[in-house]
């Protein structure tokens, strides 16, 4: 069973980048760049990981992140998660970066993308990893900036597949971006947005993703599965969900094994992720094992769950077939052994 996970073709659509940021790459990038960091070793690093909940968790994440400084730091992160995930035979990834985490630190829009889109090139060609990137605004930073920092990715539409939304939900609802997502979409863009588990409001918020933002998917969105009507909707329009269990056994204290399992029940297309595999110690194959050996899921419903993704992809129809033809030839060579 092991074996059958950690080889089974994947599509990775819920990462943030600067989540792969692991302790001895924060520990080299402090040193390199003349940052100072509280802690002397990778594993004081990592033993400083006190996360229970979003904001604990966002605390941690914003904190590592000032160590990436230079255009060869971007690269080097992105990269290096690409090299991790091609071991877990992720074959097609579309991933989240957060400009105004580094703009405010006065990192330029230029030194962020043009090493992370350097990597992606990389990574397509040396490792044969595909991707195509989500641009991330910081829902607890105003509209505002988020309309800005679209301007300033303006030059650059042909290197971003769509827009995202994330970080702190309290008080910061969907509707706070509505202008900016409705040009964002106007521009050609794809939309996202998190509905992270456990919010205040967390189902009318999904709803509003849905009905009004009209978003091409949904990050997280587990706690939709309150509402009958409100999963019909999102089963009618073809959605995508992008779970994260690990991760939620960090942030909402469960694996929500069972309610992936529910939402491959009604017909909800469920995915699986890492979120920000260095914090939470988990990259894919860890997460899909996880839903295996603690969560119960069967051999098939993983199956299902790496099919929903490259379904759910902003791929081309015609890439996505061929992913999920190289998907089934794998479990039916599996079967056949
Ligand atoms: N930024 C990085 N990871 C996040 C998550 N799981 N939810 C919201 N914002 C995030
Ligand atoms: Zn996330």
């Amino acid at each position: 069973m092991s074996e059958f996970i950690e080889k089974m073709p994947k599509c990775e659509l819920h990462v943030h980048l600067e989540g792969t940021l692991e302790p001895e790459h924060i520990f080299e990038l402090a040193q390199k760049n003349g940052v100072e960091l509280e802690y002397d070793s990778p594993q004081a690093v990592i033993d400083a990981y006190d996360f229970n909940d979003l904001p604990s968790f966002l605390a941690i994440y914003y904190a590592g992140m000032n160590v990436l400084q230079t255009e060869q730091d971007f690269y080097d992160l992105t990269y290096r998660y690409f090299e991790r995930a091609s071991a877990d035979n992720v074959r097609y990834v579309e991933p989240f970066f957060d400009p105004q985490g580094h703009t405010t630190r006065g990192v330029t829009f230029e030194t962020i993308i043009d090493g992370i889109v350097r990597a992606q090139k990389d990574a397509a060609e040396k490792l044969g990893v595909e991707s195509n990137l989500i641009m991330c605004f910081l829902r607890d930073m105003s509209a505002e900036s988020a309309m800005e920092h679209l301007e300033m990715a303006k030059p650059h539409l042909d290197k971003i597949i769509g827009v995202g939304l994330d970080s702190d939900e309290k008080d910061n609802p969907p509707l706070k971006f509505a202008e900016v997502f409705a040009k964002a979409r106007e521009w050609g863009l794809k939309l996202t947005m998190h509905c992270d588990v456990d919010q205040d409001n967390s189902v009318s918020n999904i709803r509003d993703v849905v009905t009004k933002i009209e978003v091409d998917r949904i990050d997280h969105g587990v706690n939709s599965l309150e509402d009958d009507a409100l999963c019909d909707e999102i089963v009618r329009r073809g959605l995508g969900l992008t779970v994260c269990p690990v991760s939620n056994t960090f942030c909402a204290s469960s694996l929500t094994a069972e309610e992936i399992r529910t939402m491959l029940q009604k017909g909800m297309r469920a995915t699986v992720n890492s979120d920000d595999p260095a914090y939470f110690r988990a990259y894919m194959t860890d997460n899909f094992k996880a839903l295996s050996e603690q969560g119960g899921l069967t051999d098939d419903e993983l199956v299902q769950l790496s099919r929903n993704a490259f379904t759910v992809s902003w791929l081309d129809d015609a890439r996505k077939q061929s992913y999920i033809e190289a998907l089934d030839a794998y479990v039916e060579a599996a079967r056949a052994a």
